[in-house]
């Protein structure tokens, strides 16, 4: 299936977040995978099924040590978890320093999550830049998606990036701009700054900037989560992103809509012949 790759520029602008809520939403099986070299968030903030606490020592690490017989399908999913909700996670490195073990693991793994049988994944890959280690990743991807916030700062960073990024990706591009859902002439502007840009970016979201609804991806939500806008603006994102990176073998074909030819079927030349 497909690999999607979420990222930042610079600053902490929702990356993981999104990727916890896209995840929870996406329409087909999907794998969160850590692969921010900064270190695990969703070890510290979410839990496994039942409030149990995650288990740290399985994750990008133990599959670092396992991954070098060869990776599959079998072997990502024996390194990864599920949490609360039913989300299969693979739990990133606990510190920067656990990144040395990974060796020259990042390109293997990111060609096999983009390749993976039965589930799509999203992998969270936290800031990247030119000498990012987990660049491979990005690399490998169907899509490759920018989060910002629609402060001058964030985009400036964005528009810097995205100019190098496209030295470095062949993926579709696209942008996640975290703002309040009220601020929408703030998001047309990130849209503008885009326009004039050489880099094309095929695909444009808005994520409501929700701090009730982000509180749930932190441990700490309150209420009802399906109705906030975090979940009403995410559950569109999900859907579009989801079909944006879905192989056209992957839609059910429904044969009442094929172009076939009416009338009857006449023996052609062939038959004719053998007759
Ligand atoms: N859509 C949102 N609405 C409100 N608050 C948000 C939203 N997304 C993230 N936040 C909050 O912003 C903080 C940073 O979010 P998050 O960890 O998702 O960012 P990040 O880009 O992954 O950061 P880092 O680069 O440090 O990993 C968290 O406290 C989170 O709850
Ligand atoms: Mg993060």
């Amino acid at each position: 299936m497909a690999l999607v790759a979420l990222a930042s520029a610079k600053g902490s602008p929702g990356v993981t977040t999104a990727g916890l809520v896209l995840g929870a939403l996406w329409p087909r099986p999907v794998l969160l995978a850590e692969c921010d070299p900064a270190g695990s968030d969703v070890a510290i903030r979410m839990t496994a099924p039942g409030g149990q606490p995650l288990n740290s020592d399985r994750g990008l690490v133990s599959l670092a040590a396992a991954g070098r017989k060869g990776l599959g399908d079998d072997v990502i999913m024996a390194h990864s978890q599920q949490l609360d909700g039913g989300l299969d996670a693979m739990i990133g490195v606990r510190s920067p320093e656990q990144i040395g073990g990974m060796g020259g693991l990042w390109a293997p793994l990111g060609i096999t999550f983009n390749q993976m049988h039965n589930t799509d994944v999203l992998a969270d890959c936290g800031r990247i830049g030119p000498a990012s280690p987990q660049l491979p990743v990005v690399q490998a991807a169907r899509l490759v998606v920018l989060v910002c916030t629609a402060t001058g700062s964030s985009v400036a960073h964005l528009r810097e990036r995205l100019s190098s990024l496209v030295h470095h990706v062949d993926a579709r591009l696209g942008v996640i701009v975290v703002a309040d859902p009220k601020r929408r002439d703030g998001v047309k502007q990130v849209w503008s700054v885009l326009d004039a840009m050489s880099v094309q970016v095929q695909h444009r979201w808005h994520l409501a900037y929700d701090p009730a609804g982000a509180a749930f991806f932190d441990g700490r939500g309150h209420g009802r989560l399906d109705r906030t806008a975090l979940i009403r603006t995410a559950t569109e994102i999900a859907a579009e992103m989801a079909a944006s990176v879905a192989m056209p073998s992957q839609y059910e074909y429904d044969m009442a809509q094929a172009a076939f030819p009416g009338g009857e079927v006449r023996p052609g030349p062939d038959l004719e012949a053998r007759r």
